[in-house]
């Protein structure tokens, strides 16, 4: 693996190797054990040209955890408001050497275009509704260390697939390993082109989480859509939100996961979302450090 610009890249044993590494960090950083100097002298780059909490924050501290320096470039104070192109930009930074280039972008493809452009490694923190790539394998993660394995779970994504990065990168990574993927969506917040081969899709969320394992909740992207696609709160929830009534559809251990930032009493009722036996959503964030810790590793270690 030379850059991670999304899952559609990698094949089921690449995708096991960055568990397995994930998996390792997870258990050392219970345990307090790892090598802290392993990126020591490295500068790790972060480019964020869209918000974000969790994955900005987790890489952040997943990079300093092995010892590397961070420099989180912030667009709002850069030259971009200068009127300095994307490029010219990605062209003077990498003439500061970085280490690696951790880059979240609005613009279907562009971490791609910085790869072709740079001397280091990059890494994709969400790029458009295109992938996403670090939050499938942290969320992986979650699910085998719950259930052991992905093999023949049935996973129910429910929410805006159209617009979403997290279930694209989701639904491949999960074909790949063997889950059953089901969309669960409006017909306006399905996409029109399917990311994976055997995913089921579904209008009905009833019908759509019946017996899954797992359901994944996603947020409607409003900074993705025409104003006037964009359905009422109240009636999308009347429709779409995950209660506890409709989520005794699904397998009695049910889990339930969320990429978040999460709209509690649009996608999900707030009993669900704090459902201390089910809700996934802490875990998710937690591993989202020792999952990227695996990849820094991987692609800038020795
Ligand atoms: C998501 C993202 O930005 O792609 N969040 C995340 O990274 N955990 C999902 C979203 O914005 O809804």
């Amino acid at each position: 693996m030379k850059h991670l610009l999304g899952i559609n890249d990698l094949s089921p044993e690449e995708i096991q190797d960055v568990l397995n590494r994930a998996d390792y960090y997870a258990k050392a950083l219970a345990d307090g054990r790892w090598d802290r100097a392993k990126l020591d002298n490295k500068i790790v780059l972060t480019l964020f040209f869209e918000n974000s909490t969790r994955t900005l924050t987790s890489f952040d501290i997943a990079a300093k955890r092995l010892g590397a320096d961070v420099v989180n470039w912030n667009v709002q104070t850069s030259s971009i408001k200068k009127d300095e192109s994307f490029s010219d930009t990605i062209d003077t930074l990498s003439a500061m050497n970085p280490d690696a280039i951790v880059i979240r972008h609005s613009e279907y493809g562009a971490p791609g275009f910085v790869a072709g452009r740079v001397n280091c490694p990059v890494i994709n923190a969400g790029d458009s509704w295109r992938e996403h790539p670090t939050q499938a394998l942290l969320d992986a993660l979650t699910i085998i260390q719950e259930k052991g394995s992905l093999n023949g779970l049935i996973i129910s994504i429910c929410g805006d697939v159209a617009h979403s990065r997290v279930a694209n990168s989701n639904a491949q990574l999960l074909t790949k390993m063997g889950a059953n993927v089901r969309f669960v969506a409006p017909e306006f917040l399905m996409p029109q082109k399917l990311p994976a081969q055997g995913i089921a899709c579904f209008d009905n969320i009833e019908e759509g989480i019946k017996d899954a394992d797992v359901v994944m909740c996603l947020r409607i992207q409003k900074e993705r859509m025409d104003r006037g696609s964009i359905p009422s709160d109240a009636a999308y929830f009347n429709k779409y939100g995950l209660t506890l009534e409709r989520l005794s559809h699904a397998k009695p251990d049910v889990l339930v996961m969320h990429p978040g930032p999460m709209n509690r009493g649009v996608e999900i009722a707030d009993d669900v979302a704090d459902d201390p036996t089910r809700s996934l959503m802490k875990k998710q964030v937690s591993n989202g450090i020792p999952t990227r810790m695996a990849v820094l590793d991987m692609l800038m270690g020795e």
